[in-house]
Order: C-alpha cells, then structure tokens, then sequence
C-alpha cells in the first residue's frame, strides 16, 4: 500500500517503519496514526517480517498528537470517531515484536507512541515528556497507566503534573528506555536488535509478547500461571526440539515456525 506520511522498508526479515511529517515533528495526526495502523497489521501478517522498528527523524521521534487537528473538536467529536482509540487499538493487536528507535522528541502522543511498543531504545538526544498538562487535557492515548508501570507514581506525575522532559540517560536510569546509543548508531542498533530477534523461532518471540505484556494486565499469581503453561505449550512445537537438539549438537538452531 502507498503511504503518505510514513516509509515502510522490509529487507532481512525486519519492517522498518519511519514517521514521516517532517514539518510537523512527525505529529500523530488521523491520517499517520492510519496508516501506521495499517502498515504494522500488514507485516504482523507477512511472511517476510519477524520484527517492527518504528523511528521519526533525528529532531523528532513524534512531538506528540496533532495539535491543529485537534485544536477545534468538541467532546463530541472526540466521543463519537473514539479518537485515537481505534488506531491504537489496532496496533496494540500486533503479535510480532515492536522495538522503537526514539531520537529527539518523544512527547504526548509520541512518548505513548514508544511506550505503546515492546520497548525503546534511544539515541542521547531523546526527550521524553507528557506536556498536554500546558494544554489543558492531559495523555489521552495511554501516557497516565503506561508511564507510571515503566517508570514509578512519583515520576509519571511529576511528568504528567510539570509537564517537563526527561533526557535519555534519566529514562534509562528510570527503566523508560532498555538502551541509550549515540545518534548516528541508533538505526543500526535498533536494526541489529530486530534482526537478532527474527533469528530466533517467532512462535518463542510472540509468546515473549504476549506473556511479558500479561503482567501489565494480571495478578502475579495468574501471570506466572500463564507463562508456565505457555512455556508448557512450546513443547508442543518442533523449535522447541530443534533449538534444544542444536544446543546439544553445538550447532546453530534452524528455526521453522512450526
Ligand atoms: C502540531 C506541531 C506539533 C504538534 C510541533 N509541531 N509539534 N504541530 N502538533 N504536537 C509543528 C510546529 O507547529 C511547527 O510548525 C513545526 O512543527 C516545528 O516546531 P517548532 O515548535 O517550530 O520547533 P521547536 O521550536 O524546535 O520546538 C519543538 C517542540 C515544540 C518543543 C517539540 O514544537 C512543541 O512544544 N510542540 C508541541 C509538543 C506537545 O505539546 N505535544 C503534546 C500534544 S497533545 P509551524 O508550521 O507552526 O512552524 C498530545 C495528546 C495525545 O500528544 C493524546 C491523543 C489522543
């Protein structure tokens, strides 16, 4: 499909996806956040993708929703088309791993944007914040629950509440981000880690997604209960014997999907 504000590129078995309304910071606005939606359902469903990296450009990761877009709605419009409800919902149905490469702005929507992926490696440019607070609304698509499971109550609402930015190396410190890299190296880096995942069987890699975001949504008891009879249920695979039989024959695993 042909996209406007976004780039999808598929080479060695990762889709990377690049936000691409340069003028804007690369601001979430109706049309991106379709088309986004769209092109992660489409490489959950290609045969030729086992790993997303989703980017912005070296400035701006996203500096947030649009604001002129949303500048003139009424509650009703909001209430009535779900705002960004739906195009979130969307993405967050994507199985295959997301990993966000984050350089510059990562704010409102942009900073939920990341954290609504599998996690975020950063360039030491990044600035995160939840700034709606200076527009009178606050985090609309997921910043007040995702933020404070990464990062603590005490700073989601200092963020929330001040609305000022974190630097990369407090959104390392804090557990926001799972890596900080110079910002020449953060594509490479984000890609080698994609590929590195698409090397392993990506029946292993979703049930890693799946089970991992099982603990945002239960109690301790019934995650651990969960990922013990998925861990059980790999066995039923034939990558679960192929990477054990590879372990003992010191060879490299040839993982099939099946
Ligand atoms: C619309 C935006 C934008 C945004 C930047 N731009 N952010 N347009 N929505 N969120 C546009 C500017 O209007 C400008 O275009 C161009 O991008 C460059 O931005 P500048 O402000 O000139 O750049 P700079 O001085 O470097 O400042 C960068 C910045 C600032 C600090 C990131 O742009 C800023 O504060 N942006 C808004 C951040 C924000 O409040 N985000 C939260 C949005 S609410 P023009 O054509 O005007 O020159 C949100 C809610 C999510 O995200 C929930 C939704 C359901």
């Amino acid at each position: 499909m042909a996209y406007e504000t976004i780039i999808v590129e598929i080479a060695d078995d990762v889709a990377l996806i690049t936000l691409n309304r340069p003028d804007a910071l690369n601001a979430l606005n109706s049309q991106l956040l379709g088309e986004l939606a769209s092109a992660v359902e489409e490489a959950d469903a290609s045969d030729k993708v086992r790993c997303i990296v989703l980017t912005g450009s070296e400035k701006a990761f996203a500096a947030g929703a649009d604001i002129k877009e949303m500048a003139d709605k009424s509650f009703v419009d909001m209430y009535r088309d779900n705002f960004f409800g739906v195009e979130a919902d969307r993405f967050l149905r994507v199985r295959k791993p997301i990993i966000a490469a984050v350089s510059g702005y990562a704010l409102g929507g942009g900073c939920e944007l990341a954290m609504m992926c599998d996690f975020i490696i950063a360039a030491d440019t990044a600035k995160f914040g939840q700034p709606e607070i200076n527009l009178g609304v606050i985090a609309g698509i997921g910043g007040t629950q995702r933020l404070t499971r990464y990062v603590g109550k005490s700073k989601s609402m200092d963020m929330h509440l001040t609305g000022r930015f974190m630097n990369a190396e407090e959104a390392e410190e804090s557990g926001l981000v799972s890596r900080v890299v110079a910002p020449k190296k953060l594509k490479d880096e984000a890609m080698a880690a994609a590929q590195k995942i698409a090397e392993k069987s990506l029946l292993a890699t979703m049930a890693v997604k799946d089970t991992v975001n099982r603990a945002y949504e239960t109690t301790l008891a019934e995650g651990i209960n969960y990922e013990r009879r998925m861990f059980q249920a790999l066995f039923a695979t034939e990558d679960q014997a192929e990477g054990m039989a590879s372990y003992v024959e010191k060879r490299e695993p040839q993982f099939r999907d099946k």
